[in-house]
């Protein structure tokens, strides 16, 4: 029988037989699933983890500092933040199309991920040869999504499966990849996992690389985290967190509408606003807010966010459409 106890148990007994005495490093992104994949193999081999954290800049706004406390203070496990968003920003540059963008980032992340590797060597000395585990919070619905399940369907490369390069220097360890989100959650409050991060809404590891739809460039990241920034306060203030399974933010960069403002005319990009419900990912519905928490969130994203001059509603479940629009 199921429960979160045997899962546990079996997971633990699986990482250590996997992993040995060798060294693990993770890759956490401060979201439930890596938390948990990260709690779950320290629990199996304690101090042989090292779990780094990629600032991909493509970050929403406050997600680092976030990131940074919150595993400090409450999970015991070592931290070691890598500003890579040069190096993300640079791959990004010219790429229009999703899987080109999903695939681009995917390749970064295990770049960014060897070149910890080296440095951890460097510090803790050594050959190297042990430390070649890298720890990821992967579920079910993403190698469901990336192709990797029986008879599915390539729908989206999501960046810890489908665009992982072909060289990787790692053996992967996943707990989770046979998990829904629903038991991950449950299996992270049984290992003491704070509410705080067992109960975040999900965020995609490619981050805001696929929010801005067309080409990802530095402008274009500081409009849409100034806009998401607006919306999910906005959402939190209105005690709506939990209702709302998550509520992407997207930034429409290729598009351009005429609008007015003050006396003058504005041409500006339109911000699409992806609120759903869901159990899993796997389907969803566009969740019904309140129109005056719509109306504030718009007004307040029009005003103060230069570029935008439009907000608009996604009004579509899943399927047909995606909950991320690449
Ligand atoms: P879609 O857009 O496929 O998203 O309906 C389903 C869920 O997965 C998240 N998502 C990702 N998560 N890496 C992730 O870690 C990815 O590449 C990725 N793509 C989508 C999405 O936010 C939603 O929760």
């Amino acid at each position: 029988t199921w429960t979160t106890g045997n899962v546990i148990d079996e997971q633990v007994e699986k990482i250590r037989e996997q992993v040995g005495d060798a060294k693990v490093i993770c890759a956490l992104s401060g979201g439930v699933d890596s938390s948990v994949a990260a709690a779950l193999v320290h629990k199996a081999v304690g101090d042989q983890l090292t779990c780094f954290f990629i600032d991909h800049g493509l970050l929403r706004d406050g997600e680092r500092e976030q990131v940074e406390q919150d595993y400090a203070e409450t999970m015991g496990i070592k931290v070691v933040t890598i500003d890579e968003s040069d190096r993300f920003v640079s791959a990004l540059e010219g790429l229009t199309d999703p899987e080109d963008k999903r695939k681009a980032i995917g390749r970064e992340f295990i770049r960014s991920f060897e070149d910890a590797q080296r440095k951890l060597v460097a510090e803790l000395g050594g050959n190297g040869e042990d430390i070649k585990f890298l720890v990821q919070g992967t579920l079910y619905p993403d190698v469901v999504e990336s192709g990797g399940g029986e008879g599915a369907a390539n729908i989206k490369s999501h960046h810890n499966v489908g665009g992982l390069p072909e060289d990787l220097a790692f053996d992967l360890v996943e707990p989770l990849r046979t998990l829904f989100k629903d038991e991950v959650r449950a299996i992270g409050r049984k290992l003491g996992v704070p509410e705080k991060i067992v109960a975040r809404q999900p965020f995609p590891g490619p981050g805001l690389g696929i929010r801005v739809i067309g080409e990802v460039t530095r402008e274009n990241l500081s409009v849409l985290r100034a806009a998401d920034a607006i919306a999910r306060a906005e959402l939190t203030k209105a005690g709506l967190d939990n209702e709302v399974w998550q509520m992407p933010v997207v930034l429409l960069s290729q598009v351009r509408s005429v609008g007015v403002q003050g006396d003058g005319r504005t041409y500006g990009h339109p911000i699409v606003l992806r609120p759903v419900s869901s159990e899993d990912a796997m389907t969803a519905d566009w969740s019904r807010l309140p129109y005056d928490l719509l109306a504030k969130i718009s007004n307040r994203i029009t005003n103060e966010v230069q570029e935008v001059n439009r907000v608009v509603l996604d009004v579509t479940s899943k399927p047909p459409g995606t909950i991320e629009w690449e």
